[in-house]
């Protein structure tokens, strides 16, 4: 597993071959149910969708995020978007509730964002998120391994992601200090649109940068090869085997 990923974040990008990532996420803002006047920080906000959904419930949001380019279009949005790595949370018992949506998943190590975020909560405040959760994307990470295995390299050490069960989940939960009120992996085919190739770009760049730059586009074609006759349908469209971990926690004491 890669320390820390070095994927590079375009809102733009982003916004093109990834809008369904907030587009997705109304579930997590309803588990959450923001309340007028209350302070919720937004960890891993990238372009801010679901932080100004948040923010047009009245809560007063601050909002983090590791890449400068989504912390920009956070802001053009009017949003408190602010430039800090999950790892480096510096709240002090601040917020009624914390707040992620499909971004735990690429922060480690776990212990220190979870210390943080347990950190940032007032005693009794929520933490509410959705990441990736065990198997997401299982397809496209054993395509990773067949295509990238034949070049020498494991695909497993370049993975820039966590994908955890609920009770691995709940177990790092509870040894943060929190009671977890609800956990469940929740499976979620999504479609791609812009096509798998797009998605490969936006969200797995660790996994083809170690080739020489000629050799990237090929690999990538051998995985959509691979992986077509499994995650494209009838009609043309990619749908990805995504797999959610959602769950809502409360901070002890
Ligand atoms: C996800 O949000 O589940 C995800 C994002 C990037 C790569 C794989 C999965």
């Amino acid at each position: 597993m890669a320390e820390l990923s070095k994927q590079h974040w375009s809102a733009a990008r982003y916004a093109a071959t990834a809008h369904f990532v907030p587009a997705f996420g109304a579930p997590v803002v309803e588990l959450l149910a923001p309340q007028p006047g209350e302070r919720i920080l937004d960890v891993g906000c990238g372009d801010g969708v679901l932080t100004a959904t948040i923010a047009a419930a009245g809560a007063d949001v601050v909002a983090v995020d590791a890449a400068p380019d989504m912390v920009a279009a956070a802001r053009a949005k009017g949003l408190d978007a602010r430039v800090v790595p999950g790892q480096s949370l510096a709240f002090e018992r601040e917020f009624d509730a914390v707040f992620s949506n499909a971004a735990l998943h690429w922060m480690r190590p776990q212990e220190t964002v979870l210390a943080g975020i347990a950190r940032a909560l007032k005693p009794g405040g929520r933490f509410v998120a959705e990441m990736g959760g065990h198997n997401n994307t299982a397809a496209i990470q054993v395509a990773f391994r067949a295509v990238l295995a034949k070049r020498g390299i494991e695909a497993l050490d370049l993975s820039p992601w966590y994908f955890p069960s609920s009770a691995a989940y709940r177990a790092r939960l509870e040894a943060a200090g929190f009671r977890v009120e609800e956990i469940a992996i929740v499976p979620r085919p999504t479609p791609l649109e812009a096509g798998l190739g797009p998605w490969l770009d936006t969200f797995a760049e660790d996994f083809f940068n170690p080739l020489p730059p000629e050799k990237r586009i090929p690999a990538k074609q051998e995985v959509c090869d691979l992986l077509q006759p499994i995650l494209m349908d009838e009609t043309g469209l990619w749908i990805a085997d995504y797999v959610r971990l959602r769950f809502r926690a409360i901070l002890s004491g």
